[in-house]
C-alpha cells in the first residue's frame, strides 16, 4: 500500500531503533499507550519483536508501527502508534488496513485489543474497520499520576 507521503512495509532489523524512538516519544504523551516514561530506547530496540510488525515510512522516517502478536489460539493482539505529527492524515488507517489483510494472510480468525476509554480517536479508528466494543474494564490501569483509568477490549472477527 502507498499513496505518494508514506509506504507501508514489514518492519525490518534497522527498524528497531526508531521504533523504539516512536515508542519511547508516544509514552511521554501519557495518554494513548500503557507504557508511561521512563523507557529504555536501547534495551527497547535490541528487545524488539519484529515478527508481524508493520511500518509505515515517510521520506526514510519511521512514522508509525502496528504490531500483531499472533497466539497460537489463532487471534491476534493489536497494538499500534502513529508520530504525533502525522495523525490524522490516514497513517492509523493504512496501518490498519495492511494489518488485517495480513492477518488474514497467516489464517487469524480474530483481532483483539484493549484500549483507553477516553482514546476518541484510537476508538474511532477501530470502529471505522469494524472493531466492536466486548467489555469495559473498569480503574484497570493505574497511572503514574494515581490516577485510575477504564479500558475498553474491542474486537474484530476476520
Ligand atoms: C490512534 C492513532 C494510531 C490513529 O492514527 P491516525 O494516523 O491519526 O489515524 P487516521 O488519520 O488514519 O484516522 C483514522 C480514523 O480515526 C478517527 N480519528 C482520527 N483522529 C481523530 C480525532 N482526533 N478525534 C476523533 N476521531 C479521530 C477518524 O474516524 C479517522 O477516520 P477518517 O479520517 O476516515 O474519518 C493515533 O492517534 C496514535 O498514534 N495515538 C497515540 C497512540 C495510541 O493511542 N495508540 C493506540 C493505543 S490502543
Amino acid at each position: 500500500m502507498a499513496d505518494e507521503q508514506f509506504q507501508i512495509r514489514p518492519a525490518r532489523d534497522d527498524d528497531r531503533l526508531p521504533l523504539a524512538v516512536l515508542f519511547a516519544a508516544v509514552a511521554e504523551e501519557r495518554d494513548g499507550i500503557a507504557t508511561e516514561p521512563p523507557v529504555d530506547i536501547e534495551a527497547r530496540a535490541a528487545n524488539w519483536t519484529l515478527d508481524g510488525d508493520l511500518v509505515a515510512v515517510a521520506a526514510g522516517q519511521v512514522v508509525g508501527s502496528i504490531h500483531v502478536g499472533a497466539s497460537r489460539h489463532g487471534y491476534g493482539e493489536i497494538g499500534m502508534a502513529v508520530a504525533r505529527e502525522w495523525r490524522g492524515r490516514g497513517v492509523g488507517s493504512a496501518l490498519m488496513a495492511a494489518a488485517i489483510d495480513r492477518a488474514r494472510e497467516r489464517g487469524l480468525h480474530k483481532l483483539s485489543l484493549s484500549v483507553f476509554a477516553h482514546n476518541v480517536a484510537a476508538i474511532a479508528l477501530y470502529r471505522k474497520f469494524g472493531f466492536v466494543e466486548e467489555g469495559h474494564r473498569v480503574k484497570q490501569y493505574r497511572r503514574a499520576s494515581g490516577e485510575l483509568w477504564d479500558a475498553i477490549d474491542m474486537g474484530l472477527l476476520l
